[in-house]
């Protein structure tokens, strides 16, 4: 931004300037409360001119006057953070269309990162090519959400398969600005990427990590700078980029649930419920973990490509910015059913369970908070559980998955274990 000239820097003060004193205007004659509760786009119609984008951290509610005049005295539009009260992004370089590949694993939870990541770059008006591991016929694409990628390709994308090693030929020599690795979990399998795409000439090298590799913590949440596993593979990969990429940024996600998700989430728990069956949870399900609507990974990512020296040399833990107890997400899931839930803990240990393979989450805290992005990118999250169910509800039920046969050996076992009568 420092960069644009002053008449960039000029005609968006005049913007702020109309902004503010719209909202002292407003403030003159409606309470503060009805004044902020309001989304910031639904308050600026400039939204659309994108050179200007706006989040207000929720303790506007209590100062908004003052905040109003720490923009008014403030000398110049040169920094992103006035105070620690309010931040906001310029969005000039939205309009620096991108070319972006994404490498895209073919299976796992992460999947569904590169598929709303490529649909929301493309709905922007970037260019993007998905390359995803392995082949285009395998069994692993007819499964979501490799079974919806026409929608990438009807958005104008390209869709490419093969051996990300071999990520030269397969792109046919193009060059790209941005490159996404969403496939390797270590160096072995991400290095040749790194290496091509410096040779290339990417410009911006973006990395799924894991917040699995942080260690664990006597002080949740897992904020970014915290220790992590030296041996873990992602850590690997994170050192390697630092140290031969100019502009890079590191993401570390935990669950997340969305239209697409090719791993079981808040499916496992629907399961259950709409069969009454018993919901098992390993220990006292008061473990805190972190659930993000995919569409917040995605807007992460999309604001890192679009203010790349915003995100430049940092990590960005990618989750959503509330915790969910293990015993929450159940209910909230039962609520979005509008069906009773009927939740039994037990002691993986004491009955000789993996619960690895029991249940769908890690069985101690895991909960990470995105502090990063919201500090350096403005980001901010929309991931709300009880109305996202609700959707991932109906649709469960859309594609009859209430009605399908689900053995549910392992629970069972489990309930067997624990002499609870198995009735169901
Ligand atoms: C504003 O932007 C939205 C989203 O990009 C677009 O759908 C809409 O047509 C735009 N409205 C105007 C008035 O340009
Ligand atoms: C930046 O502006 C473009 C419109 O030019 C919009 O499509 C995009 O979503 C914006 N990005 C962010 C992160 O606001
Ligand atoms: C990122 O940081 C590196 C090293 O300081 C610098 O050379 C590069 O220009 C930066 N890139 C962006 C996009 O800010």
């Amino acid at each position: 931004m420092r960069n644009k000239g002053n008449k960039v820097v000029s005609s968006i003060w005049n913007c702020w300037f109309s902004y503010t004193l719209g909202i002292m205007a407003m403030l003159a004659s409606s309470p503060p409360t009805l004044l902020f509760s309001a989304s910031s786009s639904n308050l600026l119609p400039l939204s659309n001119s994108s050179t200007l984008r706006l989040s207000f951290s929720s303790s506007l509610h209590s100062s908004s006057l003052s905040i109003s005049s720490t923009f008014l005295s403030h000398p110049s539009i040169t920094s992103k953070r006035f105070s620690n009260h309010a931040t906001f992004n310029i969005n000039a370089s939205a309009a620096e269309k991108k070319k972006v590949l994404i490498i895209n694993t073919n299976s796992g939870g992460h999947a569904v990162i590169g598929f709303y990541f490529a649909k929301e770059l493309l709905g922007a008006g970037h260019s993007v090519t998905i390359l995803t591991v392995g082949d285009e016929s395998s069994d692993k694409m007819k499964k979501p959400p490799f079974n919806r990628f026409s929608e990438i390709v009807s958005a104008g994308g390209s869709t490419v398969w093969g051996n990300p090693a071999d990520v030269g030929s397969i792109v046919g020599g193009e060059a790209f600005d941005v490159v996404l690795d969403n496939n390797g979990k270590d160096l072995e399998a991400v290095r040749p990427v790194i290496n091509w795409a410096k040779s290339s000439g990417a410009k911006q090298f973006l990395f799924i990590s894991s917040a699995g590799i942080y260690k664990v913590t006597d002080e949740p949440p897992h904020v970014e700078g915290d220790a992590v596993k030296a041996d873990a593979g992602h850590v690997g990969v994170e050192k390697y980029i630092e140290e031969t990429f100019d502009s890079w940024a590191i993401f570390r996600p935990q669950y997340m649930l969305g239209s697409g998700n090719n791993k079981d989430c808040e499916e496992w728990f629907f399961d259950r419920i709409v069969r009454d069956r018993p919901v098992l949870i390993p220990g006292s399900g008061l473990q805190l973990t972190n659930i993000a609507h995919v569409r917040d990974l995605s807007s992460m990512l999309t604001l890192a490509v679009e203010n790349p020296d915003a995100a430049n040399h940092s990590i960005f833990n990618i989750v959503s910015d509330r915790a969910v107890t293990l015993n929450g997400i159940a209910k909230l899931c039962a609520q979005a059913a509008g069906r009773p839930v009927n939740i039994v803990h037990y002691d993986p240990k004491a009955i000789g369970i993996d619960a690895k393979k029991a249940f769908p989450f890690r069985n101690v805290h895991f909960y990470a908070e995105p502090r990063a992005a919201k500090s350096k990118l403005g980001w901010s999250s929309t991931t709300n559980l009880p109305e996202d169910l609700k959707e991932r509800f109906e649709e469960y039920v859309k594609i009859g998955r209430d009605k399908k046969d689900i053995k549910f050996e392992l629970d069972d076992k489990i309930l067997e274990a624990l002499k609870v009568p198995v009735t169901v």
